[in-house]
């Protein structure tokens, strides 16, 4: 543990008619910590993550964030909030027909309120912590390449490099690996750690198998039909552990880092975080959503 208690997560619970996916959760995480949440597919990870970032209201409990409720905040402050929270998913979700460098530059949308036209809405610094990213990153030389040229795991990069700009308080990672080879994994792996400790910002990470979490996290939260089981040190997670994490049947499914995420058909598109307004389409904060790429229309 280092660090001032900055997240305060109190009796958390989120029902789904009678799926109780997010079960009592109480969580104090201090300001710098890199968690890693781990879990059978429907324990929660998710739900929890949204839970945080006020993508879905709780039906129990309270969030505080540096001495604030997080979960009674509305509007601009409600707005402020989940530009301090970074989203990463599985998906990368980035926009395939820009290019890496707007891409990235798209995280300024957050911190900007209002944006209506891609080119003239950035300013020179803002561009200049584009490339300063990118290039953290290892992916100066594709600043210019249409996202979807690109890797998975470097757009796994760019996802991260995009969180950067919005110069986040926590960034909240669901599976950000699931999707990815062992080699890219490792890489998306170790960029979230460096940010973690070079810059400070407490990093949550979703992982489905527990090897990823125990190589980078300071801190291992287990998860099981929507409680917490285990909460400790990598260290501390013992064969009975993982038993109560996934239960006897599904270890193996801990250990293989083939296994995926499973996402939920019907409701992930809704629930994603946000932005602004690309080119006539809203893809802020006040839309609901983050940038999707079926979503946005370009115009020339
Ligand atoms: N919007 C929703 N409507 C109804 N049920 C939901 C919704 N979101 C989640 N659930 C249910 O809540 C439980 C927890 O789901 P959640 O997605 O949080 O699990 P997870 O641990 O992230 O799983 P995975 O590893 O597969 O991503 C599941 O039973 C799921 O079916
Ligand atoms: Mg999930």
């Amino acid at each position: 543990m280092k660090g001032k208690q900055m997240l305060e997560i109190r009796q958390l619970s989120k029902s789904f008619g009678r799926t109780t996916a997010v079960d009592d959760v109480s969580l104090q995480i201090p300001e710098g910590q890199m968690i890693g949440i781990i879990g059978r597919s429907g324990a929660g990870k998710s739900t929890l993550l949204r839970l945080l970032n006020r993508l879905l209201e709780p039906t129990a409990g309270a969030v505080r964030f540096a001495g604030a409720e997080v979960t009674t905040l509305k509007g601009r402050e409600l707005l402020a909030w989940r530009a301090d929270c970074a989203m990463i998913f599985q998906q990368f979700n980035l926009v395939n027909r820009l290019d890496v460098l707007t891409n990235v530059l798209i995280g300024r949308i957050n911190r900007h309120g209002t944006f209506s036209s891609l080119a003239k809405h950035f300013t020179a610094a803002e561009r200049a912590l584009a490339i300063a990213a990118l290039d953290r990153l290892d992916l100066a030389d594709q600043a210019l390449q249409r996202a979807d040229t690109l890797s998975g795991g470097q757009q796994q990069r760019v996802a991260i490099a995009r969180a950067m700009l919005q110069e986040p308080k926590l960034i909240l990672a669901d599976e950000p690996i699931a999707s990815l080879d062992p080699r890219n994994a490792t890489r998306v792996m170790e960029a979230l750690r460096t940010i973690n400790r070079e810059d400070g910002i407490t990093v949550i990470c979703n992982l489905h198998t527990l090897d990823k979490a125990r190589s980078y996290c300071d801190r291992i939260v287990g998860m099981s039909q929507g409680a917490v089981v285990f909460d400790g040190a990598p260290q501390a997670l013992t064969q009975a552990a993982v038993h109560a994490i996934y239960g006897a049947a599904g270890e193996e499914d801990a250990i293989s880092e083939s296994v995926t995420s499973t996402a939920l058909p019907g409701f992930a598109a809704e629930d994603r975080p946000v932005s602004g307004q690309l080119n006539g389409t809203e893809i802020g904060p006040r839309a609901g959503q983050e940038p999707r790429p079926d979503r946005v229309v370009l115009s020339a």
